[in-house]
């Protein structure tokens, strides 16, 4: 596992950014995958600004996100798909046709699983997938819980992780209770897994995702099995982590 120690969110997204950038140059065909959450924004302006510059060109990146709200149709501003336009899709050349984001709005959520799991085959392996982590330890929105999920499948978010949400939607009630995500096996079938933390309240979980046992008391801890796994953090966000480290 690789580790960036940035100085701060600024910086840790900028580090992030680049490798994203760095794999759409190598290989103009990626397929991404791709977050919500704060935590990406920063890397997202700047891969805006970076096509608006002609550096980098998504003209022929393929995207797909890790999960979605159930209930919620495209266009509704609490979407991800909304976020992604917004944040991403609207301000890069790459055709809309190319994302995809399980649909939230589906009648039936499981058959939509299904769906996003045979797309996600079609579209061959994920050549990097962009992370955030929540504050209980979850990757996507796979929740702590007694076993790891394999493919994408429907959740019932954890209190805490409609806590923290509630900040985009107004109040918690208006928070949906359940989404569509991608499972612990999918996630961990791309080849490269970047993740990205900052800020002191994610301190503690990291050092549990990265310095723990692996479990899925602590979905993140998987990724210790992950053969390429690149962390992106700023000081305060790996503070615990780097404390664990043995010197050599
Ligand atoms: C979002 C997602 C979540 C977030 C996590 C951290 O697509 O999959 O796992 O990455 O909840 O969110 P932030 O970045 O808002 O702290």
């Amino acid at each position: 596992m690789k580790i960036y120690l940035t100085k701060d969110y600024d910086s840790m997204s900028k580090k992030a950014a680049m490798i994203l950038a760095a794999q759409v140059v190598t290989k103009p065909e990626s397929v991404l995958g791709l977050a919500t959450g704060s935590t990406p924004i920063g890397i997202y302006e700047l891969l805006v600004k970076w096509c608006s510059s002609k550096e980098i060109s998504f003209a022929d990146v393929r995207t797909v996100n890790l999960d979605e709200y159930v209930g919620l149709d495209a266009d509704n501003p609490q979407s991800y798909h909304f976020f992604m336009r917004r944040h991403l899709f609207d301000g890069v050349d790459i055709p809309l046709n190319n994302t995809y984001l399980p649909d939230g709005a589906a009648k039936d959520p499981q058959e939509e699983c299904l769906r996003y799991e045979r797309l996600l085959s079609s579209l061959g392996q994920v050549d990097i997938q962009l992370l955030g982590l929540g504050h209980n330890g979850h990757i996507g929105f796979n929740e702590p819980g007694d076993s790891f999920s394999l493919g994408t499948h429907v959740v019932n978010l954890a209190d805490r992780t409609r806590k923290a949400n509630s900040r985009n939607f107004g109040s918690l009630d208006a928070v949906p209770c359940k989404a569509l995500t991608m499972g612990v096996g999918t996630i961990m079938r791309a080849k490269r897994i970047l993740m990205v933390v900052s800020g002191a309240d994610k301190a503690e979980t990291v050092s549990r995702a990265f310095a723990g046992p692996i479990t899925p008391a602590v979905p993140a801890s998987v990724l210790q099995l992950h053969p390429d796994v690149t962390l992106v953090g700023d000081e305060s966000a790996l503070s615990c982590l780097l404390k664990e480290e043995k010197p050599l």
